[in-house]
């Protein structure tokens, strides 16, 4: 059965949720604190090693209530139930979306078209483990009997920045395995890759769902003519592996379809990391840590899936977001890990984010008449404090930001990882109490300045505050903890996108430009200009082409 189609804004609840607003707006986070002193208890969320304190939000406990009820207007729970159980909720493109299936137990079962998935989840992660094993271990030797000493993922969005991202985050947790990532179609980024590499004792994995995206496949093309000119044809079998929904393709590639890898049309591209999309996470973490970050997802679906929405971590962190996009009219949020081992996670949720709720057209096909998608940005902490932090503190707009943190560092230098939280806490406080006229002046009432200088300054350093966070902290970096941060991101997504009433999981958005690129390549490679272009891309058509 289809998902419902509800305009959130004729609901009651939305009525109900804009007056409430108005008595909120200009209430400052220090009063509702002031006023409710159980704030803290009400407003957090404790689970299995995370705790989210939600509470340096511009909302209270009965604004989360009626943010609850727009959800059960619009019937969330329904939605939930048909996300899990495999219903045809991408209904654009006529699939169900079942990355949970990929992270379920071996004795759970979800059907699509009458079947039941989860043996053939089994079997492909069953496929990954030999193959790691044997990769690790060196049993698996390249064509001149070496073992492998470098792995090259080759994918591009999806195929790319999931497995980028986790190896990157765990890389504490790795093994001897080199691991690179090649996604752009700039030639010099494959180059700059290759080009210390041993062919003989290098591993590719091509990720493609569709075996049919430009840039991975030139990619391709052109590190298998490199490979060649040191090794043989016959040597493909033991160098190049795949992962596609697309065996025929990738066969024609010259790839056996022993070393392919299948994935379902199921996963979308952007929710792939836990199918064998994580092959490159696994080769280079070990299985088993790849299985502990599927874990972690799993435990965080059944967190979503069975817990009240009041206590329920991505539901009220998508509430929260509909509550500051949709009322606050605040039009990006930011990502803040303090650890710098999350540097890709926000790039890494960007294309999760905005690739899924950037959509103008609702679920019925009318064009929707309030905001969607939300601008996702951000760097780890302490960095992003000398960057950008300024804007957040006293600059015009209001960005809602999470700061992630870890109560233990991996390495254990305890001296840096007080410093590293100190500022992590400092933020948030800061964000939230400002710094009032009185404090100022007594700060400059200490500074060896006129009285004129004092008066000149005081309205530069007076911060407003009131600027929303939510503190996520989680006890330590594992595979298990980072795979609950990410499907907590996840449902955060779909919950958003049943509540603006659109299909968060295609993404033709993306199409346009891909076609334009395609036959604008044909007149690069030719003599002739054309003339169907306007003016200004004609003009630059010809002077790249004049000019190189
Ligand atoms: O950017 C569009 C997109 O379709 C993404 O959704 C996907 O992750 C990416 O391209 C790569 O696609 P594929 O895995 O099919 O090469």
């Amino acid at each position: 059965m289809a998902l419902k189609s509800i305009n959130p804004t004729t609901t009651e609840s939305w009525g109900a949720l804009q007056s409430h607003f108005e008595t909120i707006k200009p209430k400052h986070l220090k009063e509702l604190f002031e006023v409710n002193p159980n704030r803290v208890k009400d407003l957090t969320v404790e689970w299995e090693d995370f705790y989210v304190d939600f509470s340096k939000n511009r909302f209270t406990k009965e604004t989360l209530s009626m943010l609850i009820e727009l959800a059960n207007e619009v019937d969330l729970k329904d939605a939930i139930t048909k996300y899990f159980e495999g219903e045809i909720i991408n209904a654009t493109e006529g699939r169900a979306v079942l990355h949970t299936a990929l992270r379920t137990n071996n004795d759970d079962e979800v059907f699509v078209d009458g079947k039941n998935v989860i043996p053939e989840v089994f079997e492909v992660k069953q496929k990954i483990k030999n193959f790691t094993q044997s990769v690790v271990s060196g049993e698996h030797k390249g064509f001149t009997g070496k073992p492998m000493t470098d792995v090259v993922n080759i994918g591009i969005g999806g195929s790319d920045l999931g497995p980028a991202m986790v190896v990157d985050s765990l890389q504490y947790y790795k093994n001897h395995l080199s691991t690179h990532f090649v996604s752009n179609v700039d030639g010099d980024h494959y180059n700059e890759v290759v080009k210390n590499l041993n062919p003989e004792t290098t591993l590719f994995v091509i990720v493609s769902k569709t075996f049919t995206t430009q840039e991975t496949l030139s990619n391709a093309n052109s590190i298998k003519s490199w490979f060649l000119k040191s090794l043989p044809n016959e040597a493909i079998s033991k160098h190049f592996v795949a992962v596609s929904t697309n065996i025929e393709s990738v066969k024609a590639f010259g790839i056996d379809e022993a070393n392919v890898f299948p994935m379902k049309d199921w996963v979308g591209g952007r929710f792939s990391l836990w199918s064998a999309v994580g092959l490159s996470i696994s080769l280079s973490l070990g299985y088993e840590n790849f299985e502990n970050l599927l874990v972690g997802a799993n435990k965080m679906d059944e967190h979503f899936r069975t817990s009240e929405f009041e206590n329920n971590i991505p539901v009220i962190s998508a509430l929260l977001t509909i509550w500051y996009n949709n009322f606050f009219k605040a039009e990006s949020e930011a990502i803040i890990p303090y650890t710098q081992y999350l540097n890709q996670f926000g790039t890494y949720l960007q294309q999760g984010i905005m690739e899924s709720n950037g959509k103008y057209v609702d679920r019925n096909g009318n064009a929707i008449n309030y905001q969607t998608g939300t601008i996702i940005w951000g760097e780890p902490g302490t960095n992003s404090q000398h960057a950008f932090f300024q804007l957040i503190h006293q600059g015009t707009k209001l960005i809602p930001a999470d700061f992630i943190g870890f109560i233990e560092s991996l390495y254990g230098n305890k001296d840096h990882h007080d410093k590293l939280m100190s500022n992590y806490f400092a933020q948030t406080e800061a964000l939230m109490n400002g710094k009032t006229k009185d404090e100022v002046l007594e700060e400059l009432n200490g500074q060896d300045i006129s009285e004129e200088q004092k008066k000149r300054l005081l309205p530069y350093k007076v911060f407003k505050g009131n600027k929303p966070t939510t503190s996520i902290l989680i006890k330590k970096l594992t595979p298990e903890s980072l795979g609950k941060l990410i499907a907590m991101y996840e449902h955060k997504i779909f919950v958003q996108g049943i509540i603006w009433n659109i299909y968060s999981y295609d993404q033709f958005g993306v199409e346009l430009g891909k076609q334009l690129a395609k036959s604008i390549l044909n007149e690069l490679k030719s003599d002739d200009n054309t003339e169907n272009h306007d003016s200004s891309t004609q003009n630059l058509l010809k002077f790249y082409k004049n000019n190189c």
